[in-house]
Order: structure tokens, then sequence, then C-alpha cells
């Protein structure tokens, strides 16, 4: 009776969702978040957090997807028929998200090009927002950058045509090829960082731990913070990606080898970055925590300085660095891409081909915002919030519904157990049901303290409603639309969700 499509192997399924996990976040952001939030002492809320909330999360979500082997919206429909518009705003999350991480790739993209020039000169600042993105003032468009535009293409030709491929021959072959490729380029960027002349000092002051910021409570925000983007959890990715998955697998084993494998990458991310920390602060002169960037700033402003000023082979590094960007955000993108494709075929009842087609195409199409010359201000303020008002809600509601009014918990854990080789205890469920709606709600909580007071990023106040607040707002209002649309194929409900 069951035509969907399965993972070819475990260790497909595994990498796929090692891909989607390992992007953006552990290289750009983990190490910035661990420097500013303790150093070495970080480790320890942030370890608290992958146990407590993360690794839970990640079985509950793969169990989800296994049990009721479905999309997030077909997966929470059966749940719960009431449950579907959940689905859909985790879709819709994803979608937006799509939307411009594509474009991130593309700048990506054309760096590893430009790195065997130095095409960005001595001034890597005034060529990335002068030259490259000519970037315009906040809320202003001012037309399609060209240089943008071309690389941002073949983005989506590759991401598409991974999609187009389906599950087995598509995803998991991309990722197969894709992560391995990764590892390693990532590996010989790290052992030539640590080599340099003042990598000591850089590694220094990533791990020196400062425990007096232990107590403060937005060092563990930080750290529930960088393990819920860091995992991909509550973006609708993992319930789709475990949906996938044949009758017969470890789903709690899967889960902590893909919670620490990620882990271990962003280990190594943050040791690769602040060497090369290090090795810039000693060529400048001067002490590493004024060099330390994390996101658009760390990768295209101050790597394309580190290269200027590397001793030999600068063009190779710098091509093996925005390569591995890349390949990371790539497999991400694949991952978030398939969660409204997965989404739409079910709901609709159509192929993957049109389904690839139309979703792919509108979030492509969409893309093109960002491609302007005001699309870096657009994106800061997208991402911004649809992490903030997107991620972290969804995930509140996403265990508020599950564990307290479904009380889905106690059939999960015994389906989980029933195929799993570690056994989930109470402590699982104390996890879901306790520790993760507190934190999760003190978060919120927080976010809307901060955003009501400070506006994000200096900007402008209408643009910050129109480009932030209404965007967060509109997913959610998208996906109660959608979950009132009738089904194609059959209730989703109807379906036996045998265990
Ligand atoms: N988990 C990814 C990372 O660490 C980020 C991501 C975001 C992945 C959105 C998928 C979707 O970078
Ligand atoms: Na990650």
């Amino acid at each position: 009776m069951e035509n969907r499509p399965q993972w070819g192997t475990r260790a497909g399924f595994i990498l796929a969702a090692v891909g989607s996990a390992v992007g953006l976040g552990n290289i750009w952001r983990f190490p910035a978040v661990a420097y500013e939030n303790g150093g070495g002492a970080f480790f320890l809320p942030y370890l608290f957090a992958l146990l407590t909330a993360g690794i839970p999360l990640l079985i509950l979500e793969f169990t989800l997807g296994h049990k009721y082997r479905g999309s997030a919206p077909m997966t929470y429909a059966r749940v719960n028929k009431k449950f579907e518009w959940l689905g859909w705003w985790q879709v819709g999350i994803a979608f937006v998200i799509s939307t411009y991480y594509a474009v991130i790739l593309a700048w990506a993209a054309s760096y590893s090009v430009f790195s065997f020039n130095l095409t960005w000169g001595d001034d890597p600042a005034a060529f990335l927002f002068e030259k490259h993105l000519q970037l315009a003032a906040p809320g202003e468009f001012g037309g399609i950058v060209p240089s943008v535009l071309i690389p941002l293409v073949i983005i989506w030709v590759v991401t598409l045509g991974i999609l187009f491929a389906g599950v087995k021959k598509g995803i998991e072959k991309a990722n197969k090829i894709f992560i391995p490729t990764l590892v390693v380029m990532f590996l010989i960027i790290c052992i030539r960082a640590v080599t340099l002349d003042g990598a000591t000092e850089g590694l220094q002051s990533f791990f020196s731990p400062d425990w007096s910021r232990i107590m403060d409570a937005s060092v563990w925000v930080a750290a529930y913070g960088q393990i819920f983007f860091s995992l991909s959890i509550a973006f609708a990715i993992m319930v789709t990606y475990s949906s996938y998955l044949p009758k017969k697998s470890d789903i709690t084993n899967n889960a902590f080898i893909t919670g620490f494998a990620n882990s271990g990458f962003e280990l190594l991310a943050g040791i690769g970055v602040f060497s090369a920390l290090g090795f810039m602060a000693a060529q400048q002169g001067v002490p590493v925590q004024d060099v330390v960037e994390a996101g658009v700033g760390l990768a295209f402003v101050v790597f394309p300085q580190i290269i200027n000023e590397f001793p030999a082979f600068n063009g190779l590094f710098g091509f093996l660095f925005f390569a591995s960007i890349v390949l990371a955000g790539l497999t991400s993108l694949i991952s978030i891409v398939e969660t409204f494709v997965a989404g739409l075929q079910d709901k609709f009842g159509i192929s993957r081909t049109k389904s690839v087609l139309i979703g792919g195409g509108i979030s492509a199409l969409l893309s093109l915002i960002y491609a302007t010359r005001g699309g870096l201000n657009f994106l800061d303020s997208v991402d911004y919030f649809i992490n903030t008002f997107g991620i972290t809600l969804a995930g509140l509601v996403q265990v508020i519904l599950v564990a307290w009014v479904a009380k889905e918990l106690k059939n999960l854990q015994s389906h989980a157990n029933g195929i799993s080789d570690i056994q989930l205890g109470t402590w699982w469920r104390i996890c879901l049901t306790v520790i993760t709606p507190i934190v999760l709600g003190w978060m919120m909580i927080d976010n809307f303290r901060i955003n009501l007071t400070t506006p994000y990023g200096g900007y402008p106040i209408a643009f910050l409603i129109q480009w932030g607040w209404l965007v967060a707002l509109a997913v959610i209002i998208i996906g109660i639309a959608f979950s009132a649309i009738k089904w194609k194929k059959e209730h989703p409900a109807s379906v036996s969700n045998d265990k």
C-alpha cells in the first residue's frame, strides 16, 4: 500500500540528516557564540542543552516522521487532525529561509572563484558592500545585481536538479558525495590553520573559560538557541527526512549520531576559525578580541583579509574555505526545500517533479528580492525575525501540542523503544514536557522584551515591521490557511498509522 520513497542505506539517512544539520550555523555562528558566552565555560551549558533538548527533540522528530510516515503537515495531522497547521507553519518557516539561504550560497560560490585572484583586493569590506553587492539603503530595492544573479541561478539549478532526482537517487547520493568532501576540505583548512603563527593565541582566547558568566541566564539562552538552530529542529526538516526511513531503523542511535556529528563539526569549526583569527590578530598586532566576528562579516570580510595575509597558497585555501561554505549550505538548502516539496506532494497528490517545479520555482523567484541592491538588508532582518519568532515559537508550540495536548510521548516512546537499541526512559519525557517548554518559553519572553524595546540592527521601525514582524506573522496565517484546504488523495487520518 505504501509507495513513499525510502533511503537506500542507513548511512544515507544519517549523512542526509548530518548534511542538513551541518550548515552556516556551524561555521560562522557557533565559534562567535561560544566565544561571547564564556569561551571554554560555554561548553557546559552547550552540552547540557544538547542532552536535555537537542537530542531529545531530535529523537521526537525522528520518531514522529518514522511512525506517521508523512511530511510535517501530514505527520502532525495524523497525530491530531487539529495540528495540521503546525506542520504548515514549520514548512512555511523553512520556505522563507530557503529564499534567502540560496543567496548566501550564491555569494559564497562567487567568493570561491574570487579566491584565486584575490579579487576582493586590500579592502574586502569596501569590495563586498560597494562592488559586489552594491548595497542600497534599508527598504530600497534598487534593481537586481547581475554578479549575484548568475551564481544564484546556478545554485537553484543544482538544488532543484538534485531534488528532481528523488530521495535516494538525488538527496541521498548528493549527501554521500558532498559531506565526505566537505569534511576532508574542512580538515585540510583546520590543520593548516592551527599551524599558523598566532594560532595558539587564537585558540587560547576561544577555550579559556570565563566561569563568571555561567550564572548568567543569557548564556544558557544562547546555548539552547545555538543547539536548536544548529540541529535544524522545529523546521519540519527532520520529520520529513525520517518519514523516508525503512520500517526497521534504529531511531535513537541515529539521533545520537546526528547530534554528536553536528557538535563535532562545530568544535572543529571553532578550532579552525579561532586559529585563523589568532593569525590575523598577530599579523595586525591587535588582540584577538578585536577581530572576532560572526555571520556575513566573518565569512566575507574577515576571511578574505586572512586569505590575503596567508603565507602561501592563498588562492587554494580561499577556495577551500568558500567551497566548504557552499557544500555545507547546499546540503542544508536541499533539506529545507524538501520540506515543502514533500508537503505539497502529500496534500495535493501531485508528482515530485511538479512539486519541485512549483515549490522550488516560487522560492527561486522570491529569492530575487535578495539579489537586489537592498538584498542584504532584507535578508538580515528576515533571517533574524524568522529565527527568533519562527523557529523558537514553533518549537515551543510543537512540544506543547505533542507532549501536553495530545499526550503522545508515551506512545512515541514505546514506538522508538520497539525498534531502537538505546531505550528511552522517563528522562526523555521529562526533558520534553518540562525542561524544553520552560527554556523555550523563557526564550520567547526574552525575545519579545528585547525586540519591543530595541529595534533590531538599528533599522527603521517601519522597515522591521514589514521585513520582520509581518513576515513572521504571515507564515502563521499561511500555515492556518493551508490546513483549511481539503486533502487531494485521502484524508491523512484515514491512513493506518501502524506501529
Ligand atoms: N542547521 C543549519 C546550520 O547549523 C542551519 C539550517 C537552517 C539548516 C535552516 C536548515 C534550515 O547551519
Ligand atoms: Na548545525
